[in-house]
């Protein structure tokens, strides 16, 4: 069966969006030790971009999870596939996440970084499908809210495939 990529967020409306973020999030940290942990592999050009946006002296790690196989429905089961390269004791820790779902990840996130004792903790989430929601997580920074459909595109994955089309997007079946 034929499929049609539709776009749902522009990389127009991305741009701003992110743009804006990282003002907010420049103005907050602007005396704090900012770590921004990209979540892998969805959030990689996100964190490239927000970064880029904030002005804030940062380090920036990677922590590599998969909590989804090739399917698009949560196990529910988070599992760490590449831990961060650094102790984050007493930093100001931001979760930069693709996409909230059912919050499963964000609050296994929580959980495990919170036992390495960083001076705060906060979560940046590109995308909030809150129809899918099993369990409630603070969002302290977003992008979109979006309805309850897959999306792919702008790091985002569908069985590996589309994580480099620019917009935030829709596949659909002809
Ligand atoms: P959660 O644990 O259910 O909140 O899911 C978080 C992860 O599931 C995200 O970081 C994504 O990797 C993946 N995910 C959830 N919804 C989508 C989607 O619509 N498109 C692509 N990946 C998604």
């Amino acid at each position: 069966m034929a499929q049609r990529i539709v776009t749902m967020i522009s990389e127009d409306e991305i741009r701003k969006r992110v743009t804006a973020l990282g003002a907010e999030i420049s103005k907050e940290y602007a005396s704090k030790n900012l770590v921004l942990v990209c979540v892998l592999k969805g959030s990689f050009v996100f964190t490239a971009d927000l970064a880029r946006a904030i002005e804030t002296p940062m380090r920036i790690e990677f922590l590599g999870v998969r909590s989804y196989g090739e399917g698009t429905s949560t196990s529910g089961v988070v599992q760490i596939t590449q831990d961060l390269s650094r102790p984050i004791e007493g930093e100001d820790i931001l979760i930069v996440e693709d996409i909230v779902d059912t919050g499963l990840t964000i609050a296994h996130l929580l959980d495990l970084f919170r036992t390495r004792r960083p001076n705060s903790i906060k979560v940046c989430a590109l995308l909030h499908k809150p129809a899918r929601s099993r369990i409630q997580v603070p969002i302290d920074y977003l992008g979109f809210t979006i309805e309850e459909r897959f999306v792919v595109g702008y790091g985002l994955d569908w069985g590996e495939k589309y994580r480099n089309l620019p917009s935030i997007s829709v596949v659909e079946s002809e």
